[in-house]
C-alpha cells in the first residue's frame, strides 16, 4: 500500500488492517503521536486525514490509501504553527503525553473556523483526554492562536 504522509509517499506491506498509528510510529518513526486507549477514546493517536481529525488507534491503514496524512511532525516544517507558537506561550503540557492529539485536534477546528467561541472550542475538544488535566490552558492556547491572522 501507498500512503501520503506529510507529503512524502511511502510504502507499507503491513497486513490491511493494521491500525494507521503503529504504521505511523513503528516503520515511519513519526512518534510524536502517541498510543493512549486504543479504542478511540482518548484522542492522544490524533492525526489529519484528508484534514479530518482521525483516530489513528482505530483507522485501518487499508481506508487511508491514497488519503493525504498529515501528523503532529508535519503540521509546520518548522513547529512554527500558530497553535504551537501559542502552547509554548501559554505553557501548555504538563507531562506531554495528550498534547499532539490535542494539538492536531485543535488545527482541524481553526481550518475550519478562524475565531470560534470558547463553547465551540470546548465541544470541538471535548473527545480529547488529559490526565494532567491542562484543560483551561488548552482553551486559553487555541483563543490566543486564533486571534493571529
Ligand atoms: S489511542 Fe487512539 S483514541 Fe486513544
Ligand atoms: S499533559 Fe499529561 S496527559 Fe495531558
Amino acid at each position: 500500500m501507498s500512503l501520503n504522509v506529510n507529503g512524502k509517499i511511502t510504502q507499507t506491506n503491513r497486513s490491511p488492517e493494521t491500525p494507521l498509528l503503529w504504521v505511523i510510529r513503528d516503520e515511519l518513526k513519526l512518534t510524536g503521536t502517541k498510543f493512549g486507549c486504543g479504542i478511540a477514546q482518548c484522542g492522544a493517536c490524533t492525526v489529519h486525514v484528508d484534514g479530518q481529525p482521525t483516530r489513528s488507534c482505530v483507522t485501518p491503514v487499508s481506508t487511508v490509501v491514497d488519503k493525504k496524512i498529515t501528523t503532529i511532525e508535519g503540521l509546520s516544517p518548522t513547529g512554527e504553527h500558530k497553535l504551537q507558537k501559542a502552547w509554548i506561550a501559554e505553557q501548555v503540557p504538563q507531562c506531554g503525553y495528550c498534547q499532539s492529539g490535542q494539538i492536531m485536534q485543535a488545527a482541524a477546528l481553526l481550518d475550519k473556523k478562524k475565531n470560534p467561541t470558547r463553547e465551540e472550542i470546548v465541544a470541538h475538544m471535548d473527545g480529547n483526554i488529559c490526565r494532567c488535566g491542562t484543560y483551561q490552558r488548552i482553551v486559553k492556547a487555541i483563543q490566543r492562536a486564533a486571534k493571529e491572522a
